[in-house]
């Protein structure tokens, strides 16, 4: 019987090691509840790395961890060293791609030996999933850390299916063709059949460097290969829609969060939920919110921003840095607008559950998410999902993947700190009539293309992708 094969960098579940033995934790970001039912319930295997690193475990740890994920979680174990995971994740990924990906070109660095340790680590992914394919089989990629596999895998296995989805921008050309190893990775990528982006512009982006980089030239998304068609869409990614809309707010919520959220109900609030990144705007929104203490002065002592961000990359400079530069950000607001009996901004850094994240969007009037580039953003339609009262407004910047399917949200440039503490004060006094339209629209367009939606969209495709020759003029 075939089966379908997930790679990713991240398994669905983590593992990590304390002195009372090994834990397992079960991921729910998007993209794990996107292929959960197909995992438990189909034929199918996901390799990834286990998020612990393979020197840090004895030899009987590591074939546990590989047994316990093999037998309870359908998973197969890709074990990396630390040293891969310095060079390969926090190296080629995290300082190099991640960075170009988003814009972010000064920040990038180039490294010849990040470069070779990348072209490895994604072999010891071919490596550990090679023994696994059959004839029949379909294979699906995910994301920016593992872009040279689709031809590897092409390589040695030409006849079975090949997907691939990005879940990060991909730059335009400009931008793109800066990268030293450019022709290497899209002759990666292009070993697939299926790729897939969340949005036409980033199709646009990668048909417009594969033609001026590698010459091939499209017919309606499809490229004729010597060896195969290649085939190009968007795949906006959704969220588990009912979760968000059904869960019960009282009885999943920790106390501790309720408590916190009915507290704050002498006050507007506003929320933020992000992972602690550059590219999510972070400073440039707590500079748009004095902003709008300031040229606001009536919403003093009558607004607060909840601000949440989630630890992420510890250990990679930038991403220490900007954590101190939010710190210094969050009191100054605070101690030039705080008085006795209000603080502006209440900063959590830590990771929130799913359902007190439900809880908080539910108590909260506005949703704040101006990342200065994002792939999709999720959490704009989580907050969007989860008030099925129709009484949130989304503030959102039109640089993230999200606003193209978002309309009705107040789009605004996220450099433009007017333009947002503007659009604050807008989402805080829209009259309830106008507010509950523009959520019915999203509503209904978030339920329609949940995330299970995505998935079984993209794997439709591809089972179905061309195997004939196409026409090409
Ligand atoms: C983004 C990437 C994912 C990544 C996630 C968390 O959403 O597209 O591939 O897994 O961030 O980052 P991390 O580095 O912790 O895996």
């Amino acid at each position: 019987m075939s089966k379908t094969i997930f790679v990713s960098n991240r398994l669905p579940v983590t593992v990590s090691k304390h002195e009372s033995g090994l834990e397992y934790k079960e991921s729910i970001g998007g993209l794990a509840t996107g292929l959960k039912n197909y995992h438990e319930q189909g034929s199918t295997v996901w390799a990834g790395w286990p998020g612990v690193a393979q020197d840090d475990l004895s030899e009987e740890e590591s074939s546990s961890v590989a047994d316990t994920l093999r037998n309870d979680y359908k998973c197969l174990s890709v074990p990396l060293t630390s040293d891969d995971i310095e060079q390969y994740y926090h190296g080629f990924c995290n300082e190099t791609i991640w960075p170009l990906f988003h814009y972010f070109t000064s920040a990038v660095e180039y490294k010849k030996e990040t470069w070779e340790a990348y072209q490895r680590v994604n072999r010891k992914f071919f490596d550990s999933v090679d023994p696994l394919i059959e004839e029949g089989d379909t294979i699906w990629i995910h994301d920016y850390q593992l872009m040279l596999l689709p031809q590897m895998i092409r390589e040695k296995h030409p006849d079975v299916k090949i997907g691939f989805f990005l879940h990060i921008p991909f730059p335009s050309y400009e931008i793109y063709r800066q990268m030293i190893w450019r022709d290497e990775i899209l002759q990666g990528l292009m070993g697939a059949n299926l790729i897939g982006f969340h949005t036409y512009d980033y199709v646009r982006h990668f048909l417009s460097s594969v033609r001026r980089l590698l010459g091939h030239e499209h017919s309606l998304y499809k490229m004729q290969l010597e060896s195969h068609v290649v085939q190009v869409d968007a795949f906006p990614m959704g969220i588990d829609y009912d979760y968000f809309a059904k869960t019960p707010t009282k009885e999943n919520a920790s106390q501790e969060t309720m408590d916190f959220v009915k507290s704050t109900q002498n006050v507007r609030n506003i929320i933020s939920v992000d992972r602690l990144d550059y590219t999510k705007g972070i400073p440039d929104r707590i500079k748009a919110f004095k902003q709008f203490l300031s040229n606001y002065p009536e919403y003093r002592e009558k607004v607060r921003l909840n601000l949440i961000i989630a630890p992420s990359r510890v250990g990679i400079e930038k991403y220490d840095n900007l954590k101190r530069e939010i710190e210094e950000l969050v009191s100054e607001v605070n101690g030039e607008y705080g008085t006795f009996n209000w603080m502006p901004v209440w900063f959590f850094f830590r990771t929130v559950s799913q359902d007190d994240l439900i809880a908080f969007y539910r108590h909260s009037d506005v949703l704040l998410v101006t990342p200065l580039r994002d792939g999709m953003n999720l959490v704009a339609k989580e907050y969007v999902a989860s008030r099925t009262d129709y009484k949130g407004m989304l503030v959102m910047s039109e640089t993230a993947g999200a606003a193209s399917e978002l309309g009705e949200a107040i789009i605004v440039n996220t450099n433009d700190h007017e333009a947002i503490a503007a659009g604050i004060k807008m989402a805080l006094e829209m009259p309830e009539d106008d507010k509950m339209d523009r959520n019915k629209n999203m509503h209904r367009r978030i339920s329609r293309y949940n995330v299970k939606f995505w998935a079984e969209e993209f794997l439709n495709t591809l089972q179905g992708s061309p195997e004939e020759k196409i026409h090409t003029e």
